[in-house]
């Protein structure tokens, strides 16, 4: 009976068929790829208990209060010294997840159109879903989303006045591919955001995570203030995801709608977890715990490289990123593969990955994975990747025996 009271955005709601496969893979005896979870090994404990304890003793009155909806005055102000902005353009957000969700509230009416990457991150997807957007998505490449595409697309949709609200890009080490968008294609997606009167809303949760090349410049420095621009960050990567502890950078009309949008959500963020981050950010802390990430996660992004060039057989079409940064990289099989029936067989041989179709808002492109580097050990991932090899040579000569 309350069934039939939930509203038609709810009625539509369907339990993700990914996070029910990734509950099979919970065993202790599976190596999983498939989560996306920072190392735990490496959460900096000792220095947050510190900071923590003395937070406690300072301040206890203001750390277990609640909080103004903006967030913690004296947080902002950091932050926004950090990214060389204002303060009045910085709202703390209860993780990026959060940030997602409260753009949403305030810019999707049901059925506006939305431009996302073809892959793109599975929760960005779920975001939006929840307020009815539609999807237009566009394929990457090597530098993320096709320019060439995006500007056909865009000039497609404007002759039919079905123009997109905004461009979803994830432009650092995406989530699921690991491919860094360039700042000369950056330069281009704006300067298509400017002539057809969108904005992107940039999420960056890895962007401090770079293992090689060169750092790419961030879309909102490129926007020179021109307002085109909403960016997420979040703590969850380079300090720990249990504060779900993030930041919107955005013009400050924006940040105003998103304040009060907030406000309906959690009146306002865990007021311990800013403490602690404000802190650890005055301390100058921040600096070399993200140089021990990047040095940890470096070695085994190319552990990961190296066991893919060791142990993966000789098939045409079988392919993978080698990201710069980030935690994911992402295999694609020949056509004619499904990643999907071959997981079952992958459990089997007890490992495990995400279906790379979870990461298209279609379902689509189902011979393809995503393998995260961040959770498994060194010795995991080499053995990992050794048994994936096998399951998949097997899989193809199936393939190939039914000639599909
Ligand atoms: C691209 C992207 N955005 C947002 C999130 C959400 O992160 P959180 O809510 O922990 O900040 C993730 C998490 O994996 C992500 O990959």
């Amino acid at each position: 009976m309350l069934e039939d009271k939930l509203s038609i955005v709810a009625k539509a709601m369907k339990r993700s068929e990914i996070r029910e496969l990734l509950k099979l893979v919970a065993r202790p005896d599976i190596i999983s790829f498939a989560g996306g979870m920072p190392d735990p090994k490496l959460f900096p404990s000792k220095v947050i208990a510190e900071v923590a304890s003395k937070v406690l003793e300072k301040e206890p009155e203001r750390a277990l209060q609640y909080g103004p909806t903006e967030g913690d005055a004296e947080l902002r102000k950091e932050l926004a010294k950090w990214d060389g902005v204002d303060i009045d353009n910085i709202l703390i957000t209860t993780a990026s997840q959060q940030g997602l969700d409260l753009v949403s509230k305030i810019f999707i009416d049901p059925g506006d159109t939305i431009m996302v990457g073809y892959p793109t991150y599975l929760g960005g997807l779920q975001a939006f879903n929840s307020y009815a957007a539609k999807f237009i998505g566009i394929p990457l490449d090597d530098e993320g989303m096709r320019v060439d595409i995006l500007e056909d697309t865009l000039q497609k949709l404007s002759r039919e006045e079905n123009l997109p609200k905004f461009i979803y890009i994830v432009p650092d080490f995406q989530n699921p591919t690991g491919v860094t968008m360039p700042t000369e294609r950056r330069k281009r997606v704006l300067e298509l955001a400017s002539k057809y009167d969108l904005f992107i809303l940039s999420d960056t949760p890895y962007r401090p995570l770079r293992y090689s090349g060169e750092p790419c410049a961030n879309f909102f420095h490129l926007d020179g203030g021109k307002e085109r621009v909403i960016t997420l960050f979040t703590f969850s990567k380079i300090l720990c995801p249990g504060f779900r502890l993030g930041y919107i950078v955005a013009p400050a009309v924006v940040i105003d709608k998103l304040v009060i949008a907030k406000q309906g959500t959690d009146l306002c963020t865990p007021s311990f977890t800013q403490a602690i981050v404000r802190e650890i950010m005055k301390q100058n802390m921040f600096g070399a715990h993200i140089k021990n990430l990047v040095s940890a996660y470096r070695e085994k992004r190319d552990g990961m490289l190296n066991a893919l060039n060791k142990y993966m057989p000789k098939i045409d079409g079988l392919r993978w990123t080698r990201p710069d940064g980030g935690l994911f990289l992402w295999l694609t099989l020949p056509e004619g593969m499904d990643a999907n029936i071959m997981f079952k067989k992958a459990v089997k041989d007890k490992i495990a990955y995400v279906v790379g179709s979870a990461f298209h808002y279609d379902g689509g492109c189902r011979n393809t994975i995503r393998l995260n580097f961040s959770f498994p050990s060194l010795e995991q991932i080499d053995e990992g990747i050794r048994r994936l090899a096998g399951v998949i040579e097997e899989e193809a000569r199936e393939v190939l025996c039914r000639g599909e």
